[in-house]
């Protein structure tokens, strides 16, 4: 057996070091690894406690008092409801019938359990796709089907939206996150949780507040003031807590303004519960819980994930003992949980008191066909046309699709968003099942453009020939002996394996792992192979030692921040011969290697393998492609390893050699059109040699069909961009202030964000925020405002939208209000603000359509940090339509005669 014969020329009782690799020496080659022992299998995943029994219980929960139900616990049992059971769930109370709920990691789909076992899921597009379709309808069906996918993994609460705002669009999470904007974040939060919670699923709105990077976003301490606070950061929360009342509320990791948000008194009990008149959950991000009874007296409800490190009986106990704490913050957070847990039970109660079930994935036939039809709309409706020289659409000719991210699969970013999709749709698989008969395609791959190797793939399969991989499992003992046999065997398909939530009973906290394939070379060549860890890995083929990431090591992003990079080795092979891979993990991590990543052990092996690619030969390939071809698609991008939570970006460069890539391919065929796939903005310096660049995203699992329905003009586009696209680091507004620095983030930009910055600087934006290109055009009349001076001021909007161009199109209307030239107050307000939206669907040629918005007192005020209130500046506004945030096109002026201030916000 390969590891056990390894293992055995290994120093002996010496615990195993990160330099103890000579216990996985290479084993002679000759020697074939034996197929795997009869051990036992591995089943569920462990993260949720399968015995958690809620169809044990009567259902007396659905119709009890919270209040009598609180006065017959004991503290023990109301201690025990403050934080999580296990990752997913809340705590039982058998004793009282109390069952327990589950929560599921969001925001583009619904997860499941485990990281490691995901079960298949639909990928919903990643925020800033929906956000560019300024469609809160739209968003609102997406949520409804959250809810359902939600459901099929046992679930009641769907772990988002994440509406925390792109202060810049390098942050790992501004993928995950709608907007740069306040109103168009808030907005669609609401319309999300709508959806969500209109189908009897709590959202979780996340995260509370200015968790905006990742760089050291546990302990980072966010230095802002009052105005930006409010104006910018807050608003979002503020924005759905008044239009669609979230059930429950996830903490930042971070702290504001000195204290960790999960504990902050003035965040949560004074703003969020007092003034604002919150009463629904407050849960901590995993692991965000950072003291007792701060955290319980600030109003936080649940700690997460469980079982708790903070919450213990005893010391809850002791500190009511001493009076730190009194009995009534307890019942006061019992309560939230209690009556939150109810609401979502009396609307599932069959899902809550199911015996428990393994998670569900929605395939049923119905079920695929309306997803699809969904997720290929949304996908759709969120790609943003940039540019179009008349490149585009494409109904004819050879078409060369080219390009890293053609035939790769990119559904969403990395970190908690991650999902398994049931399908997907790549790129070139849109271009072609959708094609037009005139069109004829050829493809080029150009650049090997991944951050890492693709995954394993069908010419991978067990020893013994089934598809998937086998995994063997070693226990580690006290003297840090490895065992001769694997405690436990599985088969696994993913070559990604975030170990995270793997449990076994027979294992401990550190176990060696191996891994064993065969590999059917489909080409003769060099092939090449990577290797990316967490503690020690070693990889070999035919037991020819390929790759050692274990006596050298490079830290990188990779799981939550916890992986190496990707070492790679390559091995000569013939095409149709077989050959053998093993991989042997450890996962003690080499001794000294400190990596700042989640709290939590985190273990995971990502092996890719693809044959070596020649760069300079493929983009020689590329172009030469390029030049036999009419057109050009040239498809290039990011990946959930490039933008992901744990790790922020450090540059908008497309990565590798894609810009030179871009450049010789415009430079062969001027009908040269760039696809971005990035959750974020990306620079373009050859912007102006292209004749289109089309904005993608993330797309989902529909994700080429939504690419191809607008390359193939099937679909007219009417994305518009939700961030700036800026064309320099350096004209970032927070380019100064974006990673922590001695343990601080200052945002000394202030309110001066996306938009807001660029106008007031003079900073030309590559492209601007509302940027988005059609194939017909679109002309505004009759823009008129009437203000209501009723109890409290409002306003109704109207403009007539008309399809001046040749196709029909769907179109959002974007109003923006303008403040005073000359403030009374001395302060500075940005030029235009973005203050309603709203969107035409299928307007013909030559018709016209009147829309109409609403605005409400928040459209023309702004936080007046001396007084501590929202104010209003008298004097001449003006309501505006933007083309984009840079380009008015029709205005209208009204007056504010009067001051106004308040500070509750209702
Ligand atoms: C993320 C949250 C997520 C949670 C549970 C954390 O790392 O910040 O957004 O919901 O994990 O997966």
């Amino acid at each position: 057996m390969g590891l056990t014969s390894s293992a055995r020329t290994g120093s002996s009782s010496t615990p195993a070091t990160s330099t103890d690799s000579s216990r996985f020496s290479t084993p002679t080659p000759s020697r074939q690894p034996s197929p795997p022992p009869q051990v036992p299998q591995v089943s569920e995943p462990s993260m949720v406690d399968e015995s958690r029994g809620n169809a044990a219980l009567d259902r007396s929960f659905l119709d009890a008092n919270v209040d009598e139900l609180l006065r017959q616990m004991t503290t023990d049992e109301k201690i025990s409801l403050l934080s999580g059971k296990n990752w997913w769930e809340t705590a039982t109370i058998p004793r009282l019938n109390v069952p327990s709920v589950k929560v599921t990691d969001g925001p583009n789909g619904a997860r499941g359990s485990s990281f490691f076992k995901m079960t298949k899921a639909s990928a919903i597009p990643s925020a800033t796709c929906l956000a560019s379709s300024f469609s809160t309808d739209l968003i609102t069906e997406a949520g409804t089907l959250l809810a359902e996918e939600a459901r099929a993994r046992g679930a009641v609460c769907l772990l988002a939206p994440t509406i925390n705002i792109q202060r810049s669009p390098l942050g790992g999470r501004a993928f995950e996150s709608f907007s740069e904007d306040p109103t168009l974040s808030g907005r669609l939060a609401a319309a999300y949780i709508k959806g969500l919670q209109g189908a009897g699923v709590s959202a979780c709105i996340k995260h509370f507040v200015c968790n905006d990077q990742e760089h050291e976003r546990n302990g980072e301490d966010s230095v802002i003031g009052e105005r930006a606070l409010r104006e910018i950061y807050l608003r979002p929360f503020q924005i759905a807590q008044r239009e669609a009342g979230p059930w429950a509320m996830m903490t930042a990791y971070n702290k504001v303004n000195g204290t960790h948000v999960s504990e902050s008194k003035a965040l949560i009990w004074d703003l969020l519960r007092t003034e604002w008149g919150y009463d629904g959950l407050v849960m901590s991000d995993w692991y965000g819980t950072y003291s007792v009874s701060e955290s319980v007296q600030a109003g936080l409800s649940l700690e997460m994930p469980g079982p708790t490190i903070w919450r213990q009986q005893r010391m809850l106990n002791h500190l009511i003992m001493s009076h730190k704490l009194a009995v009534r913050d307890i019942d006061g957070r019992a309560r939230e949980v209690l009556s939150w847990a109810q609401k979502l039970a009396r609307l599932n109660p069959e899902l809550v008191y199911a015996v428990p079930t393994p998670e569900r994935t929605r395939d049923s036939a119905e079920d695929h066909a309306s997803d699809a039809k969904l997720l290929r709309r949304l996908a759709g409706e969120g790609v943003v046309l940039l540019k179009n020289d008349g490149a585009l659409p494409i109904r004819e000719g050879r078409v060369a699709v080219i390009g890293p991210n053609a035939k790769t699969r990119v559904i969403s970013g990395g970190g908690s968003a991650t999902l398994r999709p049931l399908w997907s749709v790549n790129a070139w698989e849109g271009m072609v099942e959708n094609k037009p008969a005139a069109v004829e395609l050829s493809y080029s791959l150009g650049l090997q453009g991944a951050k890492f190797l693709p995954m394993l793939d069908e010419c991978f399969t067990t020893l013994d020939g089934r598809p998937g991989f086998d995994l063997l499992h070693y226990a580690i003992d006290a003297n840090g002996e490895v065992a001769h046999e694997p405690a436990v065997t599985d088969t696994h398909d993913v070559s990604d394996m975030f170990l995270a939530d793997f449990r076994h009973p027979r294992l401990g906290a550190h176990y060696v792992t191996e891994v064993q394939a065969r590999f059917t070379s489909p080409i003769t060549g060099r092939y090449e192979f990577g290797l990316t860890v967490t503690g020690q890995g070693w990889l070999y083929v035919d037991e020819q030692l390929v790759i050692d990431n274990a006596s050298k090591q490079t830290m990188g992003g990779k799981f939550f921040g916890n992986g190496t990079i990707e070492e790679k080795g390559t091995v000569p092979v013939e095409k149709g011969k077989s050959y053998t891979l093993r991989v042997v993990h450890d996962s003690r991590r080499p001794g000294k290697a400190a990596v700042a990543g989640t709290p939590f052990i985190v273990k995971g092996i990502r092996i890719g393998a693809f044959p070596l690619v020649d760069a300079r030969q493929a983009i020689e390939d590329a172009v030469a492609t390029a030049r036999a071809a009419d057109s050009v698609v040239l498809v290039v991008g990011l990946n959930a390893d490039y933008e992901s939570e744990g790790f922020d970006r450090h540059t908008l460069a497309l990565p590798l050699a894609s810009d030179e890539l871009i450049a010789r391919v415009a430079d062969a065929n001027p009908n040269t059109v760039v696809v971005v796939q990035a959750g974020s903005a990306v620079s373009m310096p050859w912007a102006d040699k292209v004749a289109g660049i089309v904005q993608c995203w993330y797309g989902g699992n529909e994700a080429g069909n939504g690419i191809a329905d607008v390359v193939y003009g099937l679909r007219n586009p009417s994305g518009r961009l939700p961030l700036s696209f800026p064309k320099r680091e350096c004209d970032i507004a927070a380019a100064l202030n974006f990673k922590s620095a001695r343990t601080k983030v200052h945002y000394a930009e202030g309110i001066w964000i996306g938009y807001r910055h660029h106008n007031a600087r003079g900073i030309a934006p590559l492209f601007p925020f509302g940027r988005g290109l059609s194939y017909t055009s679109f002309k505004y009349s009759h823009l008129g405002i009437s203000v209501d001076k009723g109890t409290e001021w409002t306003a109704t909007a109207r403009v007539t939208v008309t399809n001046t161009g040749k196709v029909t199109g769907d179109h959002s209307v974007h109003f923006y209000t303008a403040p005073p030239a000359e403030s009374p107050t001395g302060l500075r307000h940005p030029e235009v603000a973005l203050q309603a939206f709203t969107k035409v669907y299928g307007l013909a040629p030559g018709k016209s359509a009147t829309v109409e918005v609403k605005l409400d007192k928040y459209a023309i005020s702004h936080w007046d940090e001396y007084d501590g209130t929202w104010k209003v500046e008298v004097g001449e506004w003006a309501l505006k339509i933007g083309e984009d945030a840079q380009t008015m096109v029709v205005e209208v002026p009204f007056t504010i005669d009067s001051e106004m201030a308040w500070t509750k916000f209702v």
